[in-house]
This record gives structure tokens, sequence and C-alpha cells, in this order.
């Protein structure tokens, strides 16, 4: 075979092998050797054409050029494409399924405190949110704690100067309210508060409560009772049964705690129950003529009552959980459960 019958041959060659090449890396070199490699077939060709005479060089030279060139050219171009689908552009499969991302919820008291206040909110509630840092009148002096009266160590307090203070509970947001709005008042004031107790599985620092105030004339604690068990039934379950026990808070009077019967045993006694068959839930009372004349309110005309429990407990007495901490904690494999 003269040298021209072996260029064509090596272009015909070249032809099929290009089509053959698959987009990787090796494929791709074993190709580029193979044809312009130092020991490659073209440059072979050439060593072969040096040995030629004047007029054979004329003649196959050019066709020899083109040769080299269009598989220089051939290599670039697949060497690109490799490139190219390097970069993600060019395989990426639509198809695929997206990649998983975790979708967030509320946390299990928030929750609990959004059902408390929907329940209130269609018995015409409205809600109302006070400061968690508040002053010693909002949070002791108005609700009828006197100075050095001995219910103000009934709330293990934080201070943060003498007068400033983290609320203790969210009665101060009754005064707030009572102090710019007449009556008929009714309102609903969900929040954080703290306590200067030690930590356990049954107290925490920070803890939630949902305050409840109605005022205005010719309330009655017969209206308190109702309301409560409205609320009760509706959120418990309609079997659920009440009972109010006497109690002393300094800005209600009467005052009362209020137990539901257990949602577990029913009231025959079980663990949660300490076997007693009731759970208390919050506290509650008729306002205290003093808290209401301190407002502005005149206690000869209006009356009112006001209720407060804490949403912690019932989401832990809710969902069977022992340890009020776990709420705080944050820890994620604990609240995706919720
Ligand atoms: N503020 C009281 C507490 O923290 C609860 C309460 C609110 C009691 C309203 C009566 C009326 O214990």
């Amino acid at each position: 075979m003269n040298l021209l019958e072996r260029t064509n041959e090596v272009r015909s060659q070249l032809k099929e092998d290009l089509s053959k090449v698959q987009n990787t890396f090796q494929s791709i070199e074993d190709f580029r050797l193979k044809y312009i490699g130092k020991k490659g077939l073209i440059p072979s060709l050439f060593r072969d054409f040096s040995a030629l005479c004047a007029t054979e060089k004329r003649e196959i030279g050019k066709i020899l050029n083109i040769l080299k060139k269009d598989a220089e050219k051939a290599v670039q171009n697949i060497q690109d494409r490799f490139a190219d689908s390097q970069s993600g552009e060019d395989e990426f499969d639509y198809t695929l399924p997206g990649v998983p991302f975790n979708r967030g919820h509320l946390h299990p008291v928030t929750q609990t405190m959004n059902r408390i206040c929907d329940i209130f909110k269609e018995m015409g509630f409205g809600i109302e949110f006070g400061p968690e840092v508040e002053t010693d009148f909002y949070n002791f002096q108005a609700l009828n704690f006197p100075d050095n009266h001995p219910a103000r160590d009934m709330q293990d307090t934080f201070f943060i100067e003498d007068d400033i203070l983290l609320r203790t509970h969210t009665s101060p947001v009754q005064i707030r309210t009572m102090l710019k709005q007449k009556p008929p008042i009714r309102i609903l004031a969900p929040g954080r508060v703290f306590r200067n107790e030690a930590i356990n599985s049954r107290s925490y620092c920070v803890f939630h409560q949902v305050e409840g105030l109605y005022v205005d004339e010719n309330v009655t604690f017969g209206e308190l009772k109702v309301t409560i068990e409205v609320f009760a039934k509706k959120f418990f379950g309609k079997d659920v049964k009440l009972r109010f026990r006497p109690s002393y808070f300094p800005f209600t009077e009467p005052s009362a705690e209020v137990d539901i019967s257990c949602i577990i045993c029913g009231g025959k006694g079980c663990r949660l129950c300490k076997h007693t068959g009731w759970l208390e839930i919050m506290g509650c009372g008729m306002v205290h003529p003093n808290v209401l004349n301190t407002c502005g309110i005149d206690s000869e005309k209006y009356s009112g009552y006001a209720f407060g429990m804490g949403p912690d407990r019932i989401t832990l007495l809710k969902y069977g959980i022992n340890d009020i901490r776990l709420l705080f904690e944050g820890d994620i494999r604990f609240l995706r459960q919720f």
C-alpha cells in the first residue's frame, strides 16, 4: 500500500473511530493518542512522507495536512464536549426527583397556645400582648401585692434592677389593658413568663401562660365557670369534668384553682393524676376591687373575672411527656414528633 492509500485508509478509520468515542476522559485520550499522539498514525504518515521525492511530496502533502488538521479539530471538539458535560450543564437529568428539604412546623407549645386562643376568640375574646421585662408596678403593685407582702414570695422573681424585673406571670397585661381600655373588656394574653425556680422535670425558669380577663357590668362567678367549662370541653373533649377548688391570689377574690378529670384514666386514678383522678390546669377568680380601682375602673359599677393557665403543662398532659425541660431545649429529634 503506498502512502496515499494509507492516508485514505487512516482517514476512513478516523471517521469510524470518531463515531465510537465515548464521553469519557479515557476514551477521548485513547482516540487522541491513536491519531495525533507522537507515536500515533498521522505522525507516522508524516515520517514516511519525509522520505518521498519532491513530486510525490507535492501530490500527497496537501492531503496529509488536511487529514492532520481534521484530526486535531475532531480531538478539540470531543474534548470541549467532555469539558462542558463535566460542568454539569449538559448532562443534568431533569426527571430526577428533587432534593428533599425539611419542612418545619410550630412548636408543640405554640400549637397549644394557638388552639387555646382560637377557642376563646370564638367566644369574643381579643388578643393582647405585653412586655416580658416589666416594672414592679404592673407585675405586683397594681395587682394588689403590697410592698413586703408575703404573696410576693409565691413567685420567685428575676430582678433586673430594684424596680425592673422579668414578668413572673401574664397578669400585668390585665393592668395594661384596663389602663388603656374602658369596659367591656374581653381579652386573652398569651406569652412567656420567668421564675427563678430550681430547674427539674416539673419546673423551668421560663414557661408560658395564657391570661384571660373579662370586665363589664354584672359579671359573675357563674359566667367564669361556664366560660372555663366551654373551653375545657372544646379543648379536652366533651366528657371532661371540672372542679373548682378555693384558692388564693392577691388580685382575685374569691379565687379558685381549676382541675379537670384526668385525661388518661377519666377520674379512676392513675400515675399521671397521682391517683387523685384530677389534674390542675389553671388559676382564676373575680378581679379584686382594688385592682379595678387602681386602673380607674369603678368597682361599684363593674366587676370582672380573670384566669391564667399554663400551656406548657397542658402540652405535657396532652402528649404524656414527663419532663418539661424537653419543651425548652430545642432538640429537633424531640420536636419533630409533634
Ligand atoms: N397569675 C396567676 C399565676 O401566675 C394565675 C392567675 C391568673 C390566677 C388570673 C387568677 C387569675 O399563678
